[in-house]
């Protein structure tokens, strides 16, 4: 019996620790305060993107296209998943979506990331882009031309690809 019970006991330990953790819902970064390193504190210290919400019609690891790797996995945080569907084509501020950009071979090579600050670029709709490396270097940041001109084909969808938001 006692067996059974210390059984009972690990199993719960293990299926508890395995378990997504919920996501902490914070205020959004101001333009005095977003930095590429501040954005990196934001989504591996004070929450952590892995707790973030995948759509489910592009969950888990995904094709992806040049230049973000063959593989892709997309979060979006808590504050942006609860808000759509959106109409007038803007997402709310405080929004942001996390792509992990994975190698043919399925490694992870970088981060590639869309954060929405009131106020900080109006003329593309106050995203504030920025790649990192795995472990949290800065790469690129702020409003890197390459990031937008690409993006900027979906301007109508607030320059997000993967996802209609104006769609739940
Ligand atoms: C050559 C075009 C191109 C460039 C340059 C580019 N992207 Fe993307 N991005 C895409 C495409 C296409 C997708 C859709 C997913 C996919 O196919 O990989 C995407 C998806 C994303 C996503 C997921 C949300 C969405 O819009 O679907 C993020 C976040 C992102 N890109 C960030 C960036 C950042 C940050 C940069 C600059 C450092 C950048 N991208 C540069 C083409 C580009």
């Amino acid at each position: 019996m006692k067996k059974i019970i210390v059984l009972i006991a690990v199993f719960t330990i293990i299926f508890l620790s395995c378990e997504k953790q919920e996501e902490v819902v914070l205020s959004p970064l101001t333009v005095s305060e977003i930095s590429g390193e501040r954005l990196w504190e934001r989504i591996s210290v004070e929450s952590d993107f892995q707790n973030y919400s995948q759509w489910d019609d592009h969950d888990g690891l995904r094709p992806g296209q040049s230049p973000h790797g063959a593989w892709h996995k997309v979060y979006a945080n808590k504050l942006l998943y609860d808000s759509l569907p959106v109409t007038g084509g803007r997402v709310p501020e405080g929004s942001i979506i996390v792509k992990e950009n994975y190698t043919s071979s399925k490694e992870l090579d970088k981060l590639t990331v869309m954060a929405k600050v009131q106020g900080y670029s109006p003329e593309t709709n106050d995203w504030f882009w920025a790649a990192f490396s795995p472990e949290g270097e800065v790469l690129a940041e702020g409003s890197p031309g390459g990031c937008i001109s690409c993006h900027s084909g979906l301007k109508a969808n607030d320059y997000i690809i993967i996802k209609n938001i104006d769609e739940p």
